[in-house]
């Protein structure tokens, strides 16, 4: 059926403020990344460092599932990773404090959650305010929360996306700082459309690092 289908499904539409200048942070951000399980988006972004279109430095990557396969990217980057698995910690607050100590020992000036799967407590936000970015696999702030792409296609809507967004206690809420659209085709499954969506989020996270760290 796609065949028929008369749009080009490798198009997308990037929010134009920041993504057609080639911005890049003066001194080179020393950035930690927080993700729980496969790790793309810290791979880009290692990616980006390396290619010098990104002035930066991962000091750290934090996992929090011992199986993530964002571990294995890190070690096969040469970046540290540091295991906070959630279970071993009571409370979620106790959680971020081992969070932002481990940041912190890492001299990290901005945080990116790419793939984190927990919910944040004030503890986390307080010590890195407005320097942490979050990505979202949807067009925000429409379907916030887990499964944004299945509530995508559940809700019928023919545009979706993604968003990388300054993190704020209320789940998905922050001021958004860049978005793609990305089409729904008509035979997409929840795997499908999440790929293509992949496939944009690593076109806006470098970017977004890029112009965040620029303030
Ligand atoms: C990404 O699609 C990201 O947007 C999503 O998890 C995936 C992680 O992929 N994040 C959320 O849903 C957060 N609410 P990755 O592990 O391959 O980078």
């Amino acid at each position: 059926m796609s065949q028929y289908y008369p749009i080009d499904t490798s198009s997308s539409l990037i929010s134009p403020d920041i993504s057609t200048n080639n911005l890049q942070p003066t001194k080179p951000l020393k950035l930690g990344v927080m993700a729980s399980g496969n790790g793309s988006n810290f791979d880009v972004v290692a990616q980006a460092i390396q290619e010098e279109r990104l002035n930066a430095q991962i000091q750290v990557l934090i996992y929090n599932n011992p199986s993530a396969k964002a571990a294995v990217r890190a070690a096969n980057r040469g970046v540290e990773a540091v295991l906070l698995n959630h279970r071993d910690y009571k409370k979620r607050e106790d959680l971020d404090r081992a969070i932002v100590k481990t940041l912190q020992q890492y001299n990290v000036d901005l945080v990116i959650m790419a793939g984190w799967m927990r919910l944040v407590t004030q503890e986390l936000i307080d010590a890195f305010p407005d320097k942490i970015i979050n990505i979202h696999p949807s067009l925000l702030p429409s379907f916030k929360g887990v499964r944004a792409v299945e509530q995508a296609l559940a809700a019928g809507v023919k545009i979706t996306g993604c968003t990388v967004h300054l993190l704020r206690l209320e789940m998905d809420s922050g001021p958004i700082l860049m978005q793609a659209a990305v089409p729904v085709l008509p035979d997409d499954t929840a795997a499908t459309l999440h790929a293509r969506i992949q496939i944009q989020e690593h076109r806006i996270l470098p970017l977004a690092i890029a112009a965040i760290g620029n303030r």
